[in-house]
């Protein structure tokens, strides 16, 4: 067997295409090639696994590597029973490490009963040194690492993952390259996300993010919105433009473009019918944004606006470039400017030197915003972060406190938030049926809280109008509705039957 494969290095040697992304269609080829060997060497077909940790970023990163596996020949699956398994991991918190580590002993035990399985890691955990080495001396049976710049490398990885033994490491410490084109599989067809930008440039004095997925680099319009008009010829109605500040998008590309911009070119888009991103710096929120939005017929009313503290000096301390009344003011005017609009949040309790002060000061923003709902982190140390080396790390029983009375609170002003639409004839996105309850459907609202109602799975995918009847918390309940004279759902980008 390693005969055949030497004399394929060889010969592939001579003619591996320099360019991207020939390239890594070039080791597509030669992988499918070695799939088929060992399928008919077992008798059954090879099976693969992507497990997904982390933001929308990796979300839409996993696509592209099922993507990839699947035109390699492997059958892509749910459970981590594979031949192939690959974990895309987080670093952003610790405990995002600790649950990566805590699913490798799963996996070694399943790598003991099948020991042709395959284990791979990738993502933003890789990029940290320390982390490899932790892998390379204590969890040896992984065969495969690779980090965030390389991902559209996997064929290229995996095949000599396939022709040697011993472990293949390849991590890249930043890169100016951009290479799409590559297969991708979509967890949904009726809706994806889209890069528009890479990377980040804010270095937030907590945040590993910029260290591990490198400078800022935006992808050119044209192929954006390429991208989106072959998504939405495939079925796709809705879209996710993504990037850890989408309101810089475009800045430092030759010919310059903003956000704001690009978001009018994709509401030109046959087929697209709804429109979110990700995630917006309040620091870089333009006004001509604020007016796109409140002219789109397409963009969501939803915006994530992530505060993180309420204290303007540790605002200052956090390297955020906003204090409380910029921000407060921001959200006054967007809530002012698209009165429907469903406001969101991230905040981080506990951030060195936090005092009761501080803290309250959190407090009152989010009693004065009203937040449709918020994510509550406790603060963890990032090695290599400038917090990380700050005096006054808080106690953890004080954050704890802290945070257990912001979570409170959160939740009880987004319960009440929710109840506001109640009666309210509203469109969603059928997204699935319904696990828990039969004969029943969950959509998706356009301030982004879901409705479940009656219907079957042929409503999937459909944007369908629904009376919101009683406010649970968090989700409604509706009822499908018609209006408009019109009699059934339409189903975008399908001719009528
Ligand atoms: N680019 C996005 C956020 C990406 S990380 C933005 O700037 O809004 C998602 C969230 O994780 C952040 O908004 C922040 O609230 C949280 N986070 C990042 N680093 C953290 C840390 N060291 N400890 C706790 N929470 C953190
Ligand atoms: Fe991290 Fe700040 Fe960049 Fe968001 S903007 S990814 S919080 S450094
Ligand atoms: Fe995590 Fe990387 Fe996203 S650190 S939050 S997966 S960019």
């Amino acid at each position: 067997m390693t005969d055949i494969i030497d004399k394929n290095i060889q010969n592939i040697l001579a003619n591996i295409p320099a360019e991207e992304p020939a390239r890594q269609y070039y080791f597509i080829e030669k992988c499918r090639d070695l799939v088929k060997e060992e399928q008919k060497r077992l008798g059954r077909p090879l099976s693969c696994c992507v497990v997904t940790f982390g933001c929308q970023m990796n979300a839409k990163d996993s696509e592209k590597l099922t993507g990839i596996l699947r035109e390699i020949g492997y059958q892509p699956q749910e459970g981590e029973e594979a031949d192939l398994v690959i974990y895309n991991t987080c670093t952003v918190r610790d405990n995002a490490n600790q649950r990566v580590y805590g699913r490798l002993g799963y996996l070694h035990a399943l790598k003991k009963k099948n020991p042709r399985m395959r284990i791979g890691l990738c993502g933003c955990m890789m990029q940290e040194p320390s982390v490899i080495e932790k892998i390379r001396k204590s969890y040896r049976f992984v065969d495969l690492i690779f980090g965030t710049h390389n991902i559209f490398r996997l064929a290229e990885l995996l095949y000599r993952c396939m022709a040697g033994n011993d472990m293949v490491i390849d991590i890249w410490e930043g890169t100016e390259e951009i290479v799409e084109d590559l297969p991708a599989l979509r967890k949904f067809p009726f809706k994806s996300g889209v890069n528009i930008m890479y990377g980040c440039n804010n270095f937030c004095s907590y945040c590993i993010v910029p260290y591990v997925r490198g400078r800022e680099r935006s992808r050119n319009p044209e192929e954006i919105l390429e991208e989106i008009r072959r998504l939405a010829a495939d079925g796709v109605v809705e879209v996710m433009l993504l990037g850890q500040n989408v309101n810089s998008y475009g800045k430092t590309l030759e010919y310059p473009i903003t956000f704001a911009q690009l978001l009018r070119e994709v509401e030109k888009i046959d087929g697209i019918q709804r429109i979110r991103f990700m995630t917006s710096h309040p620091k870089d929120l333009s006004d001509e944004l604020i007016q796109v939005m409140k002219e789109s017929e397409k963009i969501c009313r939803h915006l994530h606006l992530p505060l993180q503290s309420g204290s303007s000096r540790i605002l200052k301390l956090m390297n955020r470039k906003y204090d409380k009344e910029q921000y407060l003011a921001l959200a006054g005017k967007i809530q002012r400017e698209i009165p429907e609009i469903s406001l969101t949040t991230d905040i981080i309790v506990g951030f060195p030197g936090e005092t009761e002060e501080d803290f309250l000061e959190t407090m009152d923003v989010v009693q004065k915003v009203q937040y449709d709902s918020a994510f509550t982190f406790i603060y963890s140390k990032r090695t290599g972060t400038p917090a990380a080396s700050m005096e006054n790390q808080v106690p953890e029983n004080v954050v704890k406190e802290r945070f257990d009375r912001l979570l409170k609170e959160v939740q009880s002003i987004a319960a009440s938030r929710c109840g506001r639409d109640c009666g309210t004839v509203q469109t969603a996105l059928v997204e699935g049926v319904d696990e828990k309850q039969e004969g029943m459907v969950t959509g998706r609202l356009s301030n982004n809280l879901m409705v479940h109602f009656q219907g079957s799975s042929d409503l999937i995918g459909t944007i369908v109008p629904v009376r919101l009847t009683e406010a649970k918390g968090f989700y409604y309940m509706g009822e499908m509705t018609v209006s408009d004279g019109q009699a059934s759902p339409e189903r975008p980008g399908q001719d009528q039957i």
